[in-house]
């Protein structure tokens, strides 16, 4: 193998999602996930048991990143992890994983968050994507965070928005789970909601200072509204289910977009980046769209395999901590509130 290229193994366990990708330098080579289906009958991960299913997942995943990217693991220059945010015991197997390999190859351990990791995957060199300038708004959008971050580069990213409670993939899971939906919700809201009418049915805006967004409030509001309507027609959720689908997504979506308005507005910025599950909701990308034309914005929505929790997100920013030789130690604890 050449000594110029440089071959990353990257694990992804934070949620419950076990993640492996082996990139080479900036792209990908493989891109493995083992999605736990255990916490569908239960609404939402339950840790003990999402830890316990990354044990059983991670070494066939990894195996299979491996074996998909043809590459021998003693060909690999360093081994990046999610440090954090996420769940203290999904994130401890795949920290124990990873440094137990990187000690037995003697190569490099990276750490990283996943948070930037869901903006940079708009680094991963791949056809599909174009890459943003820096400096940019960054909108990280998933079941764990919602976050509105500065980014000056790949580094230097300061958060300047966040939820106060609920974050909008959680809103999105709890209304399903109000609409009887299963876990996670929020693709088949948006797949009902393609044949609603958005303007049925309102709910409330909350008013939060800044650039903070909260969602808890919309929640109750939605479930006292479909109580309400339940107590007087018993069919009710049958009979709107699209409608209710369209009306909701459409307020969970304003608030946020409201948001990155306001950030777009205060920073001069207008190149607008996102990242997370929700970042592959229809109602995003046709608002993010049509601002390209009122508002002359450059968006950037990643390609659907990049929107959810993945490895290669992981491994393209230890592709860049490699090159500025920014290494982890084996001691580093995982962070369940890892910041930056
Ligand atoms: O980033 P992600 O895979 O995991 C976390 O880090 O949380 O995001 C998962 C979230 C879930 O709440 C899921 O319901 C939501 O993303 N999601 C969507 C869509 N696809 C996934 N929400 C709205 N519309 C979608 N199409
Ligand atoms: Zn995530």
């Amino acid at each position: 193998m050449s000594n110029n290229n440089k071959y990353i193994l990257a694990i992804e366990s934070s949620c419950d999602d076990t993640g492996a990708s082996v990139l080479k330098n900036n792209k990908v080579l493989s891109n493995c996930i083992a999605n736990q289906e255990i916490h569908k009958s239960y609404g939402g991960v339950v840790p003990e048991l999402a830890s316990r299913a990354h044990q059983s997942n991670i070494v066939p995943v990894v195996h299979q990143a491996l074996t998909i990217a043809n590459i021998d693991k003693k060909d690999l220059s360093a081994i990046a992890y999610t440090r954090g945010p996420g769940l203290l015991g999904s994130l401890l197997v795949g920290s124990s994983f990873a440094k137990s390999m990187s000690l037995s190859l003697k190569i490099p351990l990276i750490e990283v968050n996943h948070m930037q990791a869901h903006l940079l995957c708009h680094f991963i060199n791949d056809e599909r994507i174009k890459i943003p300038k820096f400096p940019f708004i960054g909108v990280t959008l998933s079941g764990g965070h919602t976050q509105i971050v500065h980014v000056d580069n790949y580094f230097k990213m300061k958060i300047i928005g966040t939820t106060l409670d609920d974050a909008i993939g959680e809103a999105f899971d709890k209304c399903g789970k109000i609409l009887g939906l299963n876990y996670p919700a929020g693709k088949e809201i948006d797949d009902l909601a393609k044949n609603g009418d958005s303007d049925k049915f309102k709910f409330p805006i909350p008013k939060v200072p800044n650039l903070d967004v909260s969602y808890s409030g919309v929640k109750t509001a939605f479930l006292n509204f479909i109580n309400n309507n339940l107590s007087k027609n018993k069919n009710f959720i049958k009979q709107n289910l699209s409608d209710i689908s369209a009306s909701i997504q459409k307020n969970l979506i304003k608030i946020i977009m409201n948001k990155i308005e306001i950030a777009s507005e205060k920073s001069g910025i207008d190149r607008i980046v996102i990242g997370g599950g929700v970042s592959a909701n229809s109602e995003i990308k046709k608002e993010l769209e049509l601002r390209k034309k009122t508002k002359n914005w450059e968006v950037y929505i990643p390609p659907i395999e990049y929107t959810m929790d993945n490895a290669a997100m992981i491994g393209i920013v230890g592709y860049y901590k490699l090159l500025n030789k920014d290494y982890s130690k084996l001691n580093q604890v995982s962070d369940p509130r890892l910041s930056f």
